[in-house]
């Protein structure tokens, strides 16, 4: 599929005011996409486990207008939160080719986030998917024709990945793919889709304990961050890597090759982090009690031969990955050990989960 192909032609049944509610999820990348180019396409391809609890629930009311220009105010648990504001403008800009009613309407926009604001955990993901699956959903109820569940999908995804690259990952579930493979057909720089391939029952509603560990204001954003990519001596390596981790995880989930996915899923943790201290200017994102948790995982997986592994997003806090059957182990573990090194002692359960969903 092209670009073009998102552009809609006309609309039948256009409409004064309405309302349109969507839940999306947050999500884990396995295989981290981090460099970028263009408008928003990854310079590798990506895959990540949508999560279950961690979502964002966003209202979107429509009003027709007549002034020109873009018009929406964003509540944030009710109360006006202005700090969204040029996120969301932005956002709009972007897409307006592909929303050509948006400068037609006054928009309120009322979001919250399951997790608090201020945990650590990105509600970018969560947040623009659960908004461009509003703004689709309006846009298929102006449309004369049926859209199809498939091109719904695939144009949220489209729209949420202009908003935030990872946010194309949080539509569908439990594994989704973006990014455009050899390996892997269907697959597109454009869209996430999931991960139609075959996955061992191992894998089934896998855990994810996420253990706050910092939960200020990241020292580097996450664009500034893609950006260092651009002149980065090891940046043509990383997306070669991350790609041939691809190949390999798709023999790994077919198999439930745990001891695979672990080193992997560890690695790929691991690269991205490496990618950010070799920068230019380097930072660092971990914090002392990320390490310290890290080295207790590996102590308590080699003394028990548990199957928990880490990963880390763009920041210091720890998702501690595990199968359903060893929950009760883990989390004891989690409870024991680890808990000491969150923040205020925060933490959060979730697992793997099957995408967005509409809200009457
Ligand atoms: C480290 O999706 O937050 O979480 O496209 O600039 O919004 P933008 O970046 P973002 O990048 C996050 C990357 C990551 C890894 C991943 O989710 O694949």
């Amino acid at each position: 599929m092209t670009e073009a192909q998102f552009i809609p032609k006309t609309y039948s049944n256009v409409k004064e005011s309405g309302s349109v509610a969507w839940q999306a999820p947050s999500n884990i990348a396995l295989v981290k996409y981090w460099g970028k180019h263009g408008v928003q396409l990854p310079k590798n391809a990506s895959v990540s486990f949508t999560l279950s609890h961690c979502c964002t629930k966003t209202k979107i009311s429509f009003q027709k207008k007549n002034t020109p220009g873009f018009d929406f105010e964003v509540l944030l648990d009710g109360k006006r939160e202005v700090g969204f504001e040029p996120k969301v403008l932005k956002f709009f800009e972007r897409i307006e080719p592909y929303l050509p009613f948006l400068r037609q309407y006054r928009f309120t926009i009322e979001t919250s986030n399951s997790f608090p604001h201020s945990s650590g955990i990105a509600s970018s993901a969560s947040g623009l998917s659960a908004l461009a699956l509003c703004l689709v959903d309006m846009e298929r109820m102006m449309e004369g024709v049926d859209m199809t569940e498939a091109f719904f999908s695939k144009k949220a995804s489209f729209l949420a990945r202009l908003g935030s690259g990872s946010a194309a990952r949080s539509i569908e579930g439990p594994l989704v793919l973006w990014g455009s493979h050899p390996g892997f057909e269907g697959s597109s720089d454009l869209f996430g889709i999931p991960y139609s391939f075959p996955v061992h029952d191992i894998f089934k509603n896998y855990r994810d304990t996420i253990l706050l560990v910092d939960k200020g204001e990241k020292q580097v954003s996450s664009t500034i961050g893609h950006e260092l990519m651009h002149e980065h001596p090891y940046a043509n390596n990383r997306f070669e890597e991350a790609n041939n981790n691809l190949n390999r995880l798709r023999t790994i989930l077919e198999k439930g090759d745990l001891e695979n996915f672990i080193r992997l899923i560890e690695s790929e943790a691991l690269q991205l982090h490496a990618m950010m201290m070799t920068s230019l200017p380097y930072y660092i994102l971990m914090k002392p009690n990320t390490l310290q948790i890290i080295q207790r995982i590996w102590e308590f997986r080699k003394s028990t031969g548990s199957n928990l592994c880490f990963t880390l997003d763009a920041g210091a806090n720890v998702h501690v990955l595990y199968p359903e059957s060893e929950q009760e182990a883990v989390r004891a573990f989690i409870e024991a050990d680890l808990v000491k090194f969150c923040k205020h002692g925060e933490y959060i359960h979730d697992k793997a989960g099957n995408g967005a969903k509409k809200l009457v």
